[in-house]
């Protein structure tokens, strides 16, 4: 099989939803269409979050690692699936995000009994910024939830996307009867957690249907339906692909019921790996020469064992275990000898990979989030990371004022790993922390004290809206403590704004003053 080939039968995706909508749920019945659990109900160990079938247990105790959280891979009809897991809500943390940025697509989970929930919004606009196409799944429909329609539009208007349901639910909750799949024109019969049946559209007419048909709940999903061919946007693969339509899909995870339906059509219209920007130009996935890049660092929480996983996304070529390779950025090579896949069938090393696949690589304290590593003559870099937009702020010292200089290089390597952001005061240069969650804190304080000797005092600022000025509109009379400004670790001026009222106030009383958020810092930095 050549290279083209192998990369073609590639699909990587990660399942995005707010905790509790259906995720692991969802997951699981996705593992077992891939063989890889045997019986629903093994996986999770629910109130922790954890999966728990031995065989990654053994992982995780080995490496000391939670792979679980990680990726999952597994092949499904012609395809090499790799899902790529989400942390939930106390783990919520920059590694979400870096996340999406080494997949290809992305499912989102919603229930139905709720709606968009503020996770997923935050995790929708990274897809959103990036283009990844997102692929909708609405939760629950065994339960009473909300009007498809109202659940459509809030997506439409949430979310600024454009919707098109790939089926239609004939009620819900203890009326549920089933869908409408009108993708592959057949309503799909629900049977509790009994086997659905699925009834084409031409035999509906017959009479063994009747019941079904004569029901006002399946009547009046019709006549829904009729209004959504009518009123609704066409289905476009080209927009899907573009991230501006998202296919909907209604079901339930845990009966299951259209799971199996939405995970072939998913499967069949997800993207394969696509060309990646580099500084070089466009790098095609089939490019004969390997390529990756580091998209997250798992240091292992066990001081007596230092050792690290790199997690690598690769982008072109072949990855063969054993192989030399140049880190870009230092230009120095690098042997790839010990790498692992995370399969939970066939764990431990992986001997080959292609672009889309996810791979763990032993790091010798050299890799840093973003780096680039490859084959080939011409060094090049992948476009880099995107900085992502903290929402709580900490000051942050040493409790022993002797400890300077081991605090500096702490913060400095563990900024540059990416686990926190750093900021210092622009005046007083005192040091700022910067995190999404909670948790990027606690990692913070233990590896300061574990790995660099430093007992470190935080003391909360809270939450604030950070928002980048141009080198040129810098006024610093214009800010006070209230409305903080800093420099990011590039020197870069930033303001972080009390709350959304004040940067609003500010901005109407300075309206030439341009507010960049993180997210066009980035494409600043990269036309200037
Ligand atoms: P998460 O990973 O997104 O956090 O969600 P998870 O799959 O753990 O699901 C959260 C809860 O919702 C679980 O119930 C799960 O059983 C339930 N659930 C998931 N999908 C469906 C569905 O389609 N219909 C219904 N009715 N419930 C669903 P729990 O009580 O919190 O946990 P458990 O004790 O049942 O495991």
């Amino acid at each position: 099989m050549t290279i083209h080939d192998e990369v073609n039968k590639r699909k990587t995706f990660a399942i995005i939803s707010h905790p509790d909508a259906g995720k692991t749920t969802m997951t699981e019945k996705l593992l077992l269409f891939g063989n890889l659990i045997r019986s629903a109900g093994t996986v999770k160990g629910k109130k922790t979050g954890k999966f728990a079938t031995s065989d990654w247990m053994e992982i995780e105790k080995q490496r000391g690692i939670s792979v679980t959280s990680s990726v999952m891979n597994f092949p499904y009809k012609d395809y090499q699936v790799n899902i790529l897991d989400t942390p939930g809500h106390e783990d919520f943390s920059e590694d979400t995000y870096r996340t999406l940025t080494a997949v290809d697509s992305v499912v989102m989970i919603i229930d139905a009994t709720k709606g968009i929930e503020a996770q997923t919004l935050k995790l929708f606009k990274v897809c959103k910024m990036r283009g990844i196409p997102i692929f909708t799944f609405i939760n629950k429909l065994d339960r009473e939830g909300r009007e498809p329609f109202e659940l459509l539009e809030e997506i439409e208007q949430v979310l600024n996307i454009k919707t098109y349901p790939m089926n239609w639910p004939a009620g819900m909750g203890k009326r549920f009867l089933g869908t409408f799949d009108r993708y592959n024109e057949q309503f799909i019969q629900y049977n509790g957690n009994e086997e659905e049946t699925y009834i084409p559209f031409s035999d509906l007419d017959q009479s063994e249907h009747e019941t079904l048909v004569s029901d006002p709940t399946y009547q009046a999903a019709n006549d829904e339906l009729a209004l959504v061919e009518e009123a609704g946007d066409d289905f476009s693969l080209d927009d899907v692909l573009a991230g501006e339509q998202t296919p909907v899909f209604f079901g339930s995870a845990l009966a299951p019921f259209g799971v199996q339906t939405f995970f072939d059509t998913f499967i069949s219209m997800a993207p394969v790996p696509a060309p990646r920007k580099s500084t070089e130009g466009v790098i095609s996935p089939d490019n004969p020469d390997f390529s990756g890049f580091v998209f997250k660092i798992q240091a292992n929480m066990n001081p007596a064992h230092r050792d690290r996983v790199a997690f690598l996304r690769v982008c072109s070529g072949k990855f063969e275990r054993g192989m030399s390779v140049k880190l870009a950025r230092t230009g120095k090579p690098i042997r790839l000898a010990q790498s692992q896949q995370f399969v939970a069938s066939s764990r431990g090393t992986i001997e080959e990979a292609y672009a889309g696949d996810i791979i763990g690589i032993y790091d010798p304290n050299a890799y840093q989030i973003g780096d680039t590593l490859q084959e080939g003559k011409n060094l090049f870099e992948y476009q880099e990371l995107p900085q992502f937009p903290p929402e709580q702020f900490q000051w942050v010292t040493a409790k022993n004022v002797m400890k300077a200089k081991q605090f500096k290089k702490g913060i400095e390597q563990l900024v540059q790993e990416g686990a926190i952001q750093m900021y210092k005061h622009h005046r007083s240069e005192s040091y700022i922390l910067g995190a999404v969650g909670e948790l990027q804190y606690e990692v913070f304080q233990y590896r300061m004290k574990n790995e660099y000797h430093v007992d470190v005092a935080l003391e909360p600022i809270g939450e604030r809206v950070p928002r980048w000025l141009k080198p040129d509109q810098v006024d610093p009379s214009l800010f006070d403590e209230r409305n903080m400004l800093v420099r990011d670790r590039y020197d870069n001026y930033v303001v972080l704004f009390k709350n959304e009222f004040s940067m609003n106030w500010f901005h109407d009383n300075h309206p030439d003053i341009e507010l960049i958020d993180l997210f066009s810092v980035n494409q600043y930095d990269q036309t200037t």
